[in-house]
């Protein structure tokens, strides 16, 4: 294989920019990592690997670190990254990447933020429908210069601001990790049992004994579950109802799945 990306998303957004340099980037493959870790695949050798994921708390997702620092390299390969998320160059992803491969001898030589729509609904509601076109529009021509410079294997790096701030803030996040999902309710009358959020869970955080979720306190936060549910019962805190769910429009649940997990 001369290309392989390895992707993490919850609502599509890392997903349908993977897709995307895919189309453009001849002999390329796209492995999701939720699945790499539950397969314990770590033996990577292309010419080309990219990692195309969400920001979470300012830099990596947490399954996405664990997954980088159990990888092995064949060779030196060109190493990219796209950051998908709703504010860009606040963070340190890249920086956090770069501290991990320099252990295994390896550098990104590609790095780039690549803005779409924030999912983090406990923040703030989902854009609306004018915002998520115009960024959508700004990021395919950004996605378009990334394909020409990967297949050019070309260097190129990115401002990534507050450096310390941003450390401090995503470890305080890492420390909460047991409590995160405390947060979680399930509207037991608006759920039908359909059993999307246990599917699309990729940590098997979600357990169903009555048909309704109950969360087992492993969360990372990816915010699959709430984003997905089609009856909007589920909630993270008071602060999500009423607010509109969020899914990248090139993006179908099945492909969501797919993404977290091998379909049944
Ligand atoms: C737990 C969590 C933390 C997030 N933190 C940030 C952040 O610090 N900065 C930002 O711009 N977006 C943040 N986001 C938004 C996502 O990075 C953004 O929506 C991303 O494009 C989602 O990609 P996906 O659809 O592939 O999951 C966060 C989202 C989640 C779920
Ligand atoms: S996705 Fe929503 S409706 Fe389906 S089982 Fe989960 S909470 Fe219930
Ligand atoms: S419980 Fe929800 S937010 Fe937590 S890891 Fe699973 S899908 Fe993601």
């Amino acid at each position: 294989m001369k290309n392989i990306i390895y992707c993490y998303t919850a609502t599509g957004n890392s997903l349908y920019a993977a897709r995307f340099l895919r189309e453009r980037l001849p002999d390329t493959e796209i492995r999701y990592i939720p699945e790499e870790l539950m397969n314990g695949r770590f033996e990577i050798s292309a010419e080309r690997i990219g990692f195309i994921f969400p920001l979470h708390y300012l830099s990596l997702p947490m399954q996405v670190e664990e997954f980088l620092a159990r990888l092995n390299f064949t060779g030196t390969p060109y190493l990219f990254a796209v950051v998908t998320c709703g504010v860009p160059y606040w963070g340190r992803p890249f920086i956090d990447m770069n501290e991990i491969l320099s252990r295994k001898g390896q550098r990104l030589q590609g790095e780039w933020f690549l803005r779409l729509v924030s999912n983090y609904l406990p923040y703030r509601d989902t854009a609306a429908q004018w915002r998520i076109k115009i960024r959508a529009w700004f990021a395919e021509r950004k996605l378009k210069d990334i394909a020409e410079s990967v297949a050019q294997n070309e260097s190129h790096s990115t401002w990534q601001l507050l450096k310390d701030m941003c450390r401090r803030y995503h470890n305080e996040w890492r420390e909460r990790r047991k409590t995160i999902d405390e947060k979680f309710s399930c509207d037991i009358n608006k759920c039908t049992s359909c059993g999307l959020c246990e599917r699309v869970c990729p940590k098997k955080n979600i357990l169903r004994p009555e048909g309704h979720p109950v969360w087992q306190h492993d969360c990372v936060e990816c915010l699959a579950c709430l984003h997905i549910c089609p009856t909007q019962a589920i909630d993270y805190g008071g602060v999500t109802r009423g607010r509109r769910r969020y899914r990248h429009s090139d993006i179908k649940i099945a492909d969501l799945i797919r993404a977290w997990r091998k379909s049944k």
